[in-house]
């Protein structure tokens, strides 16, 4: 649960004035005991699985394409920076495949960026055996450095705090959270948006009726842009979102594999929201990135070879269980399963 200084916080919040719900959120999975800060998320006994979690084949493809992007357009000293590495696994899987090429971890400065103190135990433990170069954990991006970058991530981007915005007859409403003492429970209700500048930008896309945006997540995004701009490189993300307009609020609350409530099991259970690409690609774009790929989950891993891979590992150990082989390609790149819903994108300066 939440401290009781962050309750009682809020609740103070909430007399003065309501809070906002990306604040919200924000207290609930980044406070000193909030979700992000101390839970094990990811895994088959925890609250959710994830891609490189699925099969090592994800994080194999990836491995491919960094190594093939840095030998042709790189060659050099670079960092290599992975943002929100869960349990290491990903990190793993393209540190095994990135051994065709040698020279790539020895020319790589390696930096995990984790909030978490639990996961970053994890990752120490599961990348003891990585010998090739040092690895440096930080909790945030630090843009000092003046080599070129190659930054990859899957399922960080959905962790930041969103705003939402819905249009009843022309007037635009913002969702914001209370607590109702008398009840003990959070519930939510929308306040008049007054602000012009949020107008200006709500009433861009006129017939748009509901709208979600994550200040923090495109500011941090334009933080990576500037920082390719400077210093050139290539940034990878892989997420779950969209670039057409939505019909419903994507933000969601996930409890042991279940969804629940966001004012449920408050710093105990995960709160993400889909990524609206198109705005990393516009913010991408106003700061002169190539936009290198934007499709589907199933789209890149099938362009760049896991069905191929698939194979392969078939006819090389025949121990292996095609069945389960199959079973987790097909969760990967099935159009019903993660294949559509997980987008990649890829902007650089190279
Ligand atoms: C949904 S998990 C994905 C983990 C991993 N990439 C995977 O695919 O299995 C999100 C990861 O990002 C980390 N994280 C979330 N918000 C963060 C932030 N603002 N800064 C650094 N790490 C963050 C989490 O602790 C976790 O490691």
């Amino acid at each position: 649960m939440l401290s009781k200084r962050k309750i009682n916080k809020i609740k103070l919040l909430n007399n003065k004035k309501n809070l906002r719900l990306d604040k919200f959120i924000d207290l609930a999975l980044y406070d000193r005991n909030g979700y992000y800060l101390n839970k094990k998320p990811i895994g088959r006994k925890f609250d959710f699985v994830t891609s490189p979690e699925i099969s090592q084949m994800f994080g194999e493809i990836i491995g491919v394409y960094l190594v093939y992007n840095w030998k042709e357009k790189i060659n050099s000293k670079f960092n290599l920076i992975e943002l929100g590495p869960g349990n290491g696994t990903l990190f793993k899987d393209i540190e095994r495949t990135a051994k065709i090429l040698p020279n790539f971890f020895e020319n790589a400065n390696v930096n995990l960026i984790e909030i978490n103190n639990e996961l970053r135990k994890i990752q120490e433990k599961n990348l003891k055996y990585f010998k090739q170069s040092k690895i440096r954990w930080s909790k945030a991006l630090n843009f000092r450095s003046k080599l070129p970058s190659i930054i990859y991530s899957n399922e960080f981007f959905d962790c930041f705090p969103v705003r939402q915005f819905l249009n009843d007859n022309n007037h635009w409403f913002e969702r914001y959270v209370k607590f109702n003492e008398k009840e003990n429970k959070y519930y939510s209700i929308n306040k008049r948006v007054i602000s012009k500048k949020i107008l200006e930008y709500l009433n861009k896309n006129k017939r748009q009726k509901i709208y979600e945006v994550s200040y923090s997540r495109n500011k941090y995004f334009e933080q990576i842009c500037r920082y390719l701009k400077k210093n050139r490189g290539l940034c990878i993300l892989i997420d779950y979102g969209y670039n057409n307009k939505i019909k419903n609020f994507t933000l969601q609350a996930i409890y042991n594999h279940k969804k629940t409530s966001i004012f449920e099991n408050i710093g105990q259970q995960d709160i993400s929201s889909h990524v609206n690409f198109n705005e990393l690609i516009e913010i991408a774009k106003q700061n002169k990135l190539q936009i290198n790929e934007f499709i589907s989950q199933r789209e890149f891993l099938i362009k760049y070879g896991i069905l191929e891979r698939k194979k392969k590992l078939l006819t090389n150990n025949s121990r292996l269980n095609k069945n389960l082989l199959n079973e987790e390609v097909d969760r990967l790149i099935n159009v019903d399963r993660m294949g559509n819903l997980f987008k990649c994108l890829v902007v650089s300066n190279l």
